[in-house]
């Protein structure tokens, strides 16, 4: 690790634009499950298929919007920790240098002084309407029922989290802005992420295919590896301050 990392610290000093593609493992440290991890992952206790589909969300409104909840109540009890502050305080330091992609909805990114974060997955504490609204249906009236999701008291519309669930296409101009960074970066980040989801796994490729360099920071082998130029088997807040020093 310790020659990687020096390796790493050059790349990215030399570089003109570095560009960062956070995943789950980057929150990992403020206490937020990740999703794939065996044991603490999410998705080993719930269905992803079920919990995080429009299909799911339709079948079981209450259960989806319950799980929802309590993933908010755990969010607003949680910090940003050492590696989402190191990438704020170097985009501060460097302006115009990083650009931070994510596929986390966690918000802490945002929390810990990132501007300008390129959201692939939506935004956890956000809402919208399941279905296309109706003129009366207005966010702020949407009314509650207990455990339910809020529904619009005109014509029951219920709304959903903002994010994006299996099956479902990412924001198009949140796509478009990650591969234009993408396409600019001398030296891509790819940190916290098991890299299985696409499109956003499709990044390191066009990074790779594009000869920038693919640094990979996760204690553990991802899908990404073989796309990597130098891979730090490290937790991203203990990394990330020192290769971004
Ligand atoms: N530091 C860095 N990486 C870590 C840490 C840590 N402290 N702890 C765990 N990891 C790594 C794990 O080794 C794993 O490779 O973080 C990765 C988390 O992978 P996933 O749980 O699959 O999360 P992610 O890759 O972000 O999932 C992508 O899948 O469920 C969908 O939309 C959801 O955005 C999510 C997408």
């Amino acid at each position: 690790n310790t020659e990687n990392i020096a390796q790493v610290r050059k790349w990215v000093q030399a570089a003109q634009r570095v560009v960062v593609l956070s995943g789950a493992g980057v929150s990992a440290e403020s206490g937020v499950p990740t999703f794939r991890d065996t044991h603490t992952g999410y998705w080993a206790q719930f269905d992803p298929q079920e919990m995080a589909s429009d299909r799911g969300f339709r079948m079981h409104p209450e259960r989806v919007w319950q799980w929802y909840s309590y993933r908010r109540d755990l969010l607003a009890k949680v910090q940003p920790n050492a590696a989402h502050r190191a990438l704020a305080d170097f985009a501060q330091a460097h302006p115009g240098k990083l650009h931070l992609i994510t596929q986390n909805v966690d918000g802490l990114h945002q929390r810990a002084g990132s501007h300008d974060v390129i959201c692939l997955h939506g935004d956890v504490m956000r809402n919208q309407w399941l279905d296309t609204c109706c003129p009366l249906c207005d966010m702020a009236h949407a009314v509650a029922q207990g455990g339910s999701p809020p529904r619009c008291s005109a014509c029951g519309n219920m709304l959903r989290p903002g994010v994006v669930w299996f099956g479902e296409h990412l924001p198009a101009h949140a796509l478009a802005q990650a591969e234009q960074a993408v396409n600019a970066c001398d030296v891509m980040l790819v940190v916290g992420t098991s890299g299985v989801v696409y499109p956003a796994a499709g990044l390191v490729f066009q990074a790779h295919q594009r000869g920038a360099k693919v640094v990979i920071v996760n204690p553990q082998a991802t899908e990404l590896d073989m796309l990597a130029d130098a891979i730090v088997h490290q937790n991203a807040g203990q990394a990330l301050p020192v290769l971004l020093q």
